[in-house]
Parts: C-alpha cells; sequence; structure tokens
C-alpha cells in the first residue's frame, strides 16, 4: 500500500495563478521553500504516523490536524520576527527537547514534549534539537530547519519502543534534514567559529545534559563575542499566543472531551464518596474520549480542602452534605483544557452553598462579558476583585469598615489571578504580560473563586469551610467570546438535574 507517494506537498507554482485566494501562492508569497513529502517508513516511528496511525493523522500530518504546512508556517514566522528584531545576517536558533525523566530507578515517566520545541516541529521524542539556520546568500525568513535525534538503536528499541530515526524524523515533520544527535557536535564546531547569531535559551535549558553536552561551550565562544548569545523563548511565545484555526479545532476538542468527563463524574456523585473515586471516574472518562493525558494532577477538593488552592493529595472521604471542588483538565493532542466546577457531592446545594455560588457565578458570568479585543487579563482582574468585594459585603463576609483595606481583604478571600492564557501548556505562555490588550485568537480562562476556610473566625459560621471556583476556556473573537467549556454544567440547576440524575 502506498501512503505517502513521495511528490511535493507544495507544487511549483509556475507563472501567473489567476485565483486570489491560492494558497500556493500565498505560501510562495511568505517565501516558504516548496516541501517535498518523504514516503513514510512504513515502520512504526516513536510517535503516531500516517502509516501506523491512520484514524488519527492524515497524510501530511506530524501531528494530528496539525499538517507540515503549519508547522513550517510556525518556524517561519519565527525567523521573520528574528529578521524584525536584529540587524545581522546570519542567525541559528537552538532548541532542545526534554529528556527523559525517571520515576525510579530505570523506570521512566510517561515522556512530555517540551512544548516550545514541539510547537515548531511536533517531533515527540526526547533527547533530540532542532536547528533552524539562515541560508547564506538569502535573506531572512529563508532558513533551512535540521533536526538532530536519536539514532536508531535496536538494543534501546527493545526496551523504549521504536525511534523514529533520520529517515523517519525527516518524513514525518517535513524538516529539511535530519542528522543524529552526535553530528549535532559538527554544527557546534562551526558555529563557533562562525559570525552568525545564536538564538538560545542558555538561562534556562530545558535538557541539561544536551545543554552540557554541546551547548556550554558554544554559548561561552559567543557570550565573548558581544551580543551572539540572545533567549528565544519570548519570541516563540509571542507566536504561541495567537492561535490559529486549527489549534482552536484542538482546543474545542479538549475543552468538549473535559466538559463531557465533568458531566460524567457528577452524574456519579454520591455522599459519602472517596475524592480518590471521583479523580479516577473524572481521568477515565477524558481518557476514553481519546484524551492521551491529564495536563496537569487535578484538584479533587471535598469540602474544607478546597480552601488550599493547590489540593491535590485527594485522598480524603468527602461527606454528605459537603460539596467537592474539582479542577481538572485534559490534553488532546498537544493541546489542553483546564475547567474548574464546584458541585455538592448529594447533588443539592444548601442554602448556605447556593448563596456562595451563585456570587461567583454571577462574577464569573461578568467576567466572561469583558473577554473581548483591547481589554487585559489583569483589567479583567480588576473587576473580578471589586465584583467579589460588593458579594462579600452582600454576604455579611466583609463589613463598610473594611472599605480601606477592601483589596486586601478580597485578595485574602480570592488570593489567585482572575486567569491566565491556555494552549499547549495549561499556564500557557507564561512569560506574555497579562497586562497586553487581548486579540483574536488569544486563549484565556477565567476563574474567579471564593475561599472560606473552616477557622475564619471573622466569616459568618454557615459559610466556614467552604471553597467555590469557577473556571471557563475561553477563545477571544471579533464577537462574542467562544466558551470551550461551554458544555459543562454551570448552572445551579443544570448541576442538580445532572447529579439528581443517579438518585
Ligand atoms: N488548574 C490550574 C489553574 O487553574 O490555573
Ligand atoms: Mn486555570
Ligand atoms: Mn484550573
Amino acid at each position: 500500500m502506498v501512503w505517502l507517494p513521495a511528490q511535493r506537498l507544495i507544487p511549483a507554482v509556475r507563472g501567473k495563478c489567476s485565483s486570489s485566494g491560492c494558497k500556493f501562492c500565498f505560501l510562495r508569497k511568505l517565501s516558504i521553500q516548496p516541501v517535498h513529502r518523504r514516503k513514510i517508513p512504513n515502520r512504526y516511528l516513536g510517535q503516531p504516523s500516517p502509516f501506523t496511525h491512520p484514524h488519527l493523522l492524515k497524510p501530511g500530518e506530524v501531528t494530528p490536524g496539525l499538517s507540515q504546512i503549519e508547522y513550517a508556517l510556525r518556524r517561519h514566522k519565527l525567523m521573520a520576527q528574528i529578521q524584525k528584531e536584529a540587524r545581522e545576517t546570519d542567525h541559528t536558533v537552538i532548541l532542545l527537547s526534554n529528556p527523559t525523566y525517571y520515576m525510579s530507578n530505570d523506570i521512566p515517566y510517561t515522556f512530555h514534549q517540551d512544548t516550545n520545541f514541539l510547537y515548531l516541529c511536533g517531533f515527540q521524542e526526547p533527547d533530540s534539537i532542532l536547528v533552524l539556520q539562515s541560508v547564506p546568500g538569502k535573506s531572512l525568513p529563508s532558513h533551512k530547519a535540521l533536526l538532530f535525534v536519536p539514532r536508531r538503536d535496536p538494543s534501546r528499541e527493545l526496551w523504549d519502543g521504536p525511534r523514529s530515526g533520520i529517515d523517519g524524523a525527516v518524513a514525518l515533520t517535513g524538516v529539511d534534514e535530519a542528522y543524529t544527535i552526535e553530528e549535532f557536535r559538527h554544527l557546534v564546531a562551526k558555529l563557533k567559529d562562525g559570525s552568525n547569531v545564536v538564538w538560545y535559551d542558555f538561562a534556562k535549558p530545558v535538557h541539561p545534559q544536551l545543554h552540557s553536552d554541546y551547548l556550554v561551550s558554544l554559548a561561552e565562544v559567543k557570550a565573548r563575542s558581544k551580543n551572539h548569545i540572545r533567549a528565544i523563548r519570548h519570541l516563540v511565545e509571542n507566536l504561541r499566543l495567537i492561535k490559529s484555526s486549527a489549534e482552536i479545532e484542538k482546543l474545542k476538542i479538549a475543552g468538549k472531551v473535559t466538559s463531557q468527563a465533568f458531566t460524567e463524574t457528577m452524574f456519579a456523585s454520591k455522599a459519602p464518596v472517596d475524592e480518590a473515586f471521583l479523580y479516577a471516574k473524572f481521568e477515565f472518562e477524558c481518557r476514553t474520549r481519546g484524551a492521551d493525558i491529564l495536563a496537569y494532577p487535578p484538584v479533587v477538593a471535598g469540602g474544607n480542602r478546597a480552601n488550599t488552592l493547590h489540593y491535590v493529595k485527594n485522598n480524603q472521604l468527602i461527606k454528605d452534605g459537603e460539596m467537592v471542588l474539582l479542577d481538572g483538565g485534559c490534553e488532546s493532542s498537544c493541546y489542553v483544557s483546564d475547567i474548574t466546577r464546584t458541585w455538592p457531592i448529594n447533588g443539592r446545594f444548601t442554602r448556605p452553598q447556593a448563596e456562595l455560588y451563585q456570587a461567583v457565578l454571577e462574577i464569573q458570568k461578568a467576567c466572561l462579558r469583558l473577554c473581548s479585543p483591547g481589554v487585559s487579563l489583569e483589567n479583567i482582574y480588576s473587576l473580578m476583585l471589586t465584583l467579589i468585594g460588593q458579594k462579600l459585603k452582600d454576604l455579611g463576609i466583609l463589613n463598610s469598615s473594611s472599605e480601606n483595606h477592601l483589596f486586601k481583604a478580597v485578595r485574602k478571600y480570592c488570593p489567585h489571578h482572575v486567569g491566565h492564557y491556555l494552549g499547549m501548556d495549561v499556564h500557557d505562555t507564561p512569560d506574555i504580560s497579562r497586562s497586553i490588550p487581548l486579540q483574536p485568537g488569544m486563549v484565556i480562562t477565567i476563574e474567579p473563586g471564593i475561599y472560606i476556610p473552616e477557622d475564619d473566625m471573622n466569616a459568618p459560621e454557615r459559610f466556614r469551610g467552604t471553597g467555590v471556583r469557577i473556571e471557563d476556556d475561553v477563545v477571544v473573537t471579533e464577537n462574542a467570546p467562544l466558551i470551550l467549556s461551554a458544555d459543562c454544567p454551570k448552572e445551579i440547576y443544570d448541576i442538580e438535574q445532572v447529579c439528581g440524575c443517579s438518585h
């Protein structure tokens, strides 16, 4: 069976094209070189390929739903950004993959790729290096993309599974050339002698071993010639901040899968129940719907434990009459969700639970309405603090004598921000300021909460030991925000209906 005949992915365009929306003319204008589609080896690679996993990847895709063209465009945009930032003409970008981390002697954790590396090439093996190099005589953004990857090694593959090798890496990702990782030292030697600017995150190497084996000496040489080594991470994050339509599609799937998993977990609520049961149920429902892994250790916090923001022990019994706060998300084809819901474990809100919940819900909806271009996450945070202050007064948790110290008091009851950027990482693009205006294509979370610890003697007794957070994932658009977690029950009536179904 011929899966990927050797053919041009982007046919050479000769002469003038009459179509104004022609994809090939668009790419040519961006001076992207035609990419040759190499035949994918008809064997297992180090990650799913269109040959081994045709149910996940179409021909020409590197990761599910993301084509070689999408990855080439990302690299092209990065080099275009470098062209804007730098006066020099000769540039080399170096990004390291993650290493394998070990849970116990010889026992690896599930491998997870560094997301900046992944964003630019889609290659999912450890101990690899991506290099983007300007081409002599051609101006940026023209460049060559090279991957240095672990060589095929039957004795290691017996234990760790198949590797892509250089032929698999080139054919799958569509980079120009691939070499074994050992060959990287030849490039290092050339770079030491050359005058090119090296873009590499020297201060925060993601792979300590590759860093010390190859990059320390290069960085030292470059550092001596002024300004010839520069950080790259912030440029990649700038690109990652605005999602493409293919990325939004992936995020939609992660949001839908997680919303359904929440509904099933609510449906399975009973009193009493172990937090570990709800954790397992949530993970099961995500993964049976195609999620690869959970995006982070979820918080499954019954009763007063909801007031511990990073509660991940998830090992206590939730009693009848208590609420559970579940903050969970999944990763599906490299994109994640991050959703929080709080609900009564027996399916019925008590009066004080409903009062507090409704207050947070109204604040959350007001914050969601503000998610539009031109408004920043900091602006939404200010609104959240103001609204929480009002609600705390309405509920008798703060009194007017607190006015002078209102924001300090509010921060005591909600010590976290209103949200963050979301994408391949839960806390995506962490170096991007929350003060910049939102733009269409940005994806954020909106997650206000009110937390009243059981030992807070200033709060009315009926609220003590209750913590509520409601978190949705939101795409900023020119029009109304698109809520990726819209299918996840949020209204009191809907939650009671879903929980009540099981009784
Ligand atoms: N789940 C982490 C957060 O909401 O930021
Ligand atoms: Mn979040
Ligand atoms: Mn969360």
